[in-house]
């Protein structure tokens, strides 16, 4: 396609407009993927977004996209203790994990501050320490593009370059997203169906994190808040990482920043445990480089607070129990969503 002056002068009419409804694959035991209602999955959208959230046409230097600091291969992380934006200036957190954010409906991020994928989605290409461009650039460079025109009007049905707007490509990327689903065929997925056995090691673990026997020296607590299928509440808690003598004194809010309840201070959305080996560094700050440091930070039963979670007390493992449970938390490994070519870089 040949540039143009006039952006709007192009008639994108032409191209057939015919967008085909698509049905992730969810597996059996999950709960209902919830979409909003003006903005339903379809094939073309889906790709749209897909293309975006690989393409550093959304930065200010073309040198950063979403998927710098999801990477599908991190289990949709990027590895860091906290994020770099393209001026290599460091964000104060951890990026999270995007499996299964469709059925994250309690607030997005670590504080809970936005509510849907397509509000979210607004934010990073304006952050300064994201990708630091801001939108009206974004989608002039959208519509002078030899492949985004087109793109939008499949998706979309729009007629004309200028219908390229911020609110379609994150209705776009928030698609795409969407269908970033686990596979149902970790091995902890294939036991409750059926189809696999959990060794000895991983069923004691099983047991200890499910807290399934009476012997309460041999519980850990941890289904309360990181429970089944999703591997998380989707609640906010403290769950003791700081010491502090009044809910003043933590040095990230958390929460209580936005909400402004005392109460709210220091807590942190609870991550899914699902691929968590591929998620390192741990915590929302990164903390902890492994999950042995995880599980050493909670066998003290958290630092005190006043809003500590109740649940959280000094558990009694021994080394055969910390293994048995990191044993069984591995078989939450999803090899197939972490190479899933849905969700892989299209270029
Ligand atoms: C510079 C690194 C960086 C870039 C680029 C980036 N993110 Fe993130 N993302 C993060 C960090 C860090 C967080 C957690 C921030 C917080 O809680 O304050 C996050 C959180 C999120 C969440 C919330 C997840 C949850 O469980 O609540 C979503 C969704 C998300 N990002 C999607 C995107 C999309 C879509 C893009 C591109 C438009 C993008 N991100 C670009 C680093 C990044
Ligand atoms: C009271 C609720 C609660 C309980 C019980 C709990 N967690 Fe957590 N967990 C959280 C919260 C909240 C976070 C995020 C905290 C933060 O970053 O500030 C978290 C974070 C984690 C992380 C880091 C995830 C990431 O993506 O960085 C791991 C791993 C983890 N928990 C494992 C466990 C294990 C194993 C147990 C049992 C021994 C357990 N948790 C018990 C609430 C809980």
């Amino acid at each position: 396609m040949s540039c143009c002056d006039d952006e709007s002068s192009i008639d994108l009419t032409e191209i057939p407009y015919a967008p085909e409804s698509y049905a992730p694959t969810i597996p059996a035991n999950f709960p209902q993927l919830e979409v909003p209602e003006d903005n339903p999955l379809t094939v073309q959208g889906v790709d749209l977004g897909r293309r975006l959230f690989y393409d550093s046409i959304l930065s200010a230097d073309s040198t950063m996209s979403c998927s710098s600091c999801h990477l599908q291969r991190a289990n949709f992380t990027d590895n860091l203790a906290v994020s770099e934006g393209i001026d290599k200036m460091a964000g104060k957190r951890s990026s999270m994990t995007l499996l299964n954010i469709g059925f994250s409906n309690t607030g997005l991020f670590w504080d809970g501050r936005v509510n849907t994928l397509e509000e979210q989605a607004l934010l990073p290409v304006e952050d300064p320490i994201e990708l630091h461009d801001t939108w009206p650039n974004v989608e002039s460079k959208l519509r002078r593009h030899a492949d985004y025109p087109t793109l939008f009007r499949k998706a979309f049905g729009i007629e004309k370059e200028e219908e390229i707007t911020r609110a379609l490509a994150v209705k776009a990327l928030a698609q795409f997203e969407r269908i970033m689903i686990s596979s149902g065929n970790s091995k902890y997925d294939r036991v409750i169906n059926g189809t696999d056995v959990f060794s000895d090691l991983e069923l004691d673990g099983h047991d200890i994190f499910f807290d399934v026997n009476e012997d309460v020296t041999k519980h850990a607590e941890c289904g309360h808040c990181h429970n089944a299928p999703l591997f998380t509440t989707n609640e906010f808690f403290n769950n003791g990482l700081d010491e502090v003598v009044t809910l003043n004194d933590f040095t990230d809010l958390g929460k209580g920043e936005l909400s402004n309840k005392l109460f709210d201070n220091g807590t942190f959305k609870v991550p899914t445990l699902r691929n968590i080996e591929f998620s390192a560094p741990y915590m929302h700050d990164g903390r902890f480089a492994t999950l042995d440091e995880v599980i050493d930070h909670y066998v003290t039963g958290g630092n005190h607070a006043d809003n500590l979670a109740p649940v959280l007390r000094p558990l009694n493992l021994n080394d055969y129990d910390r293994s048995a449970l990191i044993a069984f938390i591995r078989t939450l490994e999803d090899q197939d969503f972490l190479n899933n070519p849905l969700l892989s870089d299209p270029f």
